[in-house]
């Protein structure tokens, strides 16, 4: 089947790019490389041995998305991948943020319903949850984002429930993501984000390969094993699969409505477990400090895998040490 990924060029929609390639779909990509580099498209080729058809166009931009579909009229679904996610940035330009990730969705429903596409797969997180919930969260889970970012997640969340209510022969999938990290085998697509990284596993890589000196360990007082922030980590190779399965799961069944999975491993790891990972697979290379807590985060954030695994047939499978390993492997190929 032709499936669009807007956003496809980024992190996780590059390596969906290669699961459903390898799969036998046609892939189409739009993405406007404001946080993404052209020579994916390349890298993806190489993997598969295929190409992607690439349109540069940014989805805010109604009338290029338009003939994006005019020129593709046999778009069978929709993965939504394009949108900005750095928290702190979300907090600094909120109005970017609302703007980017709120009208790239509108534009979308709207051109899907002129060409009658009728299948969207949502990139939501799991910063969705109210920070109050309790461990192991479930889909049903209290909801509440707490930051601009978090909240255009909400909210397009909410935008796509209230579409499909009355659109019922419209499938949606909203898919939570954990934390994704690792990177392709291959060691050519992976996460390099600009500047000073935010994220714990791109902070580690930068300081394994001594672009930085050290990291800082936000907190070792909270109310877990060790004192250290416990996350669900998930392999981008497994997170990108489990998007090839949402859109079989619609070919096969024919129309499944509204759905909403959780994508993590159901295992929480502390700070200290992931670098004490990364320093067993790839040698000594990260040194820490324990600084100061970051504000918003919370002791403990990890999934209830269940749903996902009983209706989608997903399984995260790759270990710490794959996630740690590919990372760092990608990471030394993009050294600046
Ligand atoms: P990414 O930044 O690597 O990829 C996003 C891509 O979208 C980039 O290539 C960017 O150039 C493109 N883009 C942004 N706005 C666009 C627009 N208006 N038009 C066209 N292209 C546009 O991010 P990622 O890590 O691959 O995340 C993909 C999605 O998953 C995002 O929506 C993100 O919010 C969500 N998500 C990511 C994480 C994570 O930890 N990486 C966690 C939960 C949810
Ligand atoms: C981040 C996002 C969140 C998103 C989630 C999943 C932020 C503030 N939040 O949350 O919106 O849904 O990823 O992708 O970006 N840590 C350090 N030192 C560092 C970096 C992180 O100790 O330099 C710790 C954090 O305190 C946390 C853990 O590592 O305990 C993971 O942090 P991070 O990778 O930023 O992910 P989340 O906080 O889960």
């Amino acid at each position: 089947m032709k499936i669009l990924l807007t956003g496809g060029l980024g992190f996780i929609g590059s390596h969906t790019a290669v699961d459903l390639m390898e799969r036998g779909h046609d892939v189409v990509i739009a993405d406007n490389l404001s946080n993404s580099k052209i020579e994916v498209l390349d890298k993806i080729k190489q993997i598969t041995g295929k190409e992607a058809k690439f349109y540069q166009i940014d989805i805010c931009d109604l009338d290029a998305l338009d003939k994006l579909f005019e020129e593709n009229k046999d778009i069978f679904g929709v993965i939504h991948f394009a949108g900005y996610k750095a928290v702190g940035e979300s907090v600094a330009k909120p109005l970017m943020y609302y703007e980017n990730n709120l009208i790239s969705t509108f534009n979308l429903l709207k051109v899907m319903q002129k060409y009658n596409c009728k299948n969207i797969v949502f990139s939501s997180s799991a910063t969705v949850y109210s920070p109050k919930n309790v461990m192991p969260l479930t889909e049903d889970a209290d909801l509440g984002a707490s930051n601009p970012y978090g909240r255009t997640k909400l909210f397009n969340e909410h935008i796509l429930r209230d579409f499909q209510f009355v659109n019922p022969d419209y499938d949606v999938v909203l898919l939570r993501y954990f934390n994704p990290i690792g990177a392709h085998e291959s060691g050519l697509l992976g996460e390099d984000p600009n500047g000073i990284p935010n994220n714990l596993m791109p902070y580690i890589c930068k300081v394994a390969v001594g672009e930085l000196d050290h990291l800082n360990i936000f907190g070792n007082d909270y109310k877990t094993k060790d004192g250290t922030g416990v996350r669900d980590y998930i392999h981008v190779v497994d997170l990108a699969r489990a998007h090839s399965l949402s859109i079989e799961k619609i070919i096969r069944e024919g129309r499944i409505g509204f759905k909403v999975y959780n994508l993590g491993t159901g295992t929480g790891y502390s700070v200290l477990d992931i670098v004490n990972a990364f320093n067993r697979v790839n040698g000594d290379l990260v040194k820490y400090e324990i600084a100061a807590r970051r504000p918003g985060d919370i002791d403990e954030c990890y999934a209830s895998p269940k749903l996902a695994e009983e209706e989608l047939g997903f399984k995260a499978e790759k270990t710490l040490d794959e996630m740690c390993k590919s990372s760092y492997q990608y990471q030394k190929n993009n050294k600046k």
